[in-house]
């Protein structure tokens, strides 16, 4: 079994803010799947989809996820937000960790950080709130699935949600 930690969760949870704090505290590298489809193309995502289409981009994941889990290991991946949705096989990548929220904990943290307009513009499946929500709601179940453990996130800091995931990692 691989040793590495995977976020998965909805978009504007915190998988990246979360990542970077547990590298930092275990000195593991935090990678992330987006940053590499970004790199292997050297496309920002938001072209991507606009050059090539959602579909291209979700075989890229299936790739990066393949790739991940013959390649890598002690590392933190943090995931698009529908990484777990395309990508097969994700446990075979590591632990998976699902950041649980509720769509307003996702909206608040979405519209009232003060780089709030680059969040959204970056990101071309949250268009508006009513269609995120709908998109949010037809994952719910699938996250849940493909989670080895699910950590409800709202009204907790990124410090009290890395020492539950090391917790967890530490118990194997
Ligand atoms: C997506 C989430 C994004 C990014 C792409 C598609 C999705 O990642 O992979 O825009 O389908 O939910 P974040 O979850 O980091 O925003």
């Amino acid at each position: 079994m691989k040793n590495n930690i995977i976020l998965i969760g909805f978009m504007g949870v915190g998988k990246g803010t979360l990542s970077r704090a547990l590298a930092k505290k275990t000195g593991m590298i935090a990678l992330d799947t987006d940053d590499m489809i970004e790199s292997m193309e050297n496309e920002k995502i938001k072209t991507i989809f606009k050059k090539h289409g959602e579909k291209y981009f979700r075989n890229r994941e299936n790739q990066v996820a393949l790739w991940a889990s013959k390649n890598v290991n002690n590392a933190i991946i943090s995931t698009g937000g529908g990484f777990p949705i395309y990508a097969e096989d994700i446990q075979k990548m590591g632990k998976v960790f699902y950041l649980k929220t509720s769509f307003d904990g996702i909206l608040k943290k979405m519209l009232h950080a003060p780089n709030s307009k680059k969040k959204l513009k970056k990101r071309p499946l949250f268009k508006n709130p009513e269609s995120a929500k709908k998109l949010f709601n037809s994952r719910l179940e699938t996250y849940e699935k493909k989670a080895d453990y699910v950590i409800e996130v709202e009204n907790k800091t990124t410090d009290e949600i890395a020492e539950i995931i090391l917790k967890e990692m530490a118990k194997k």
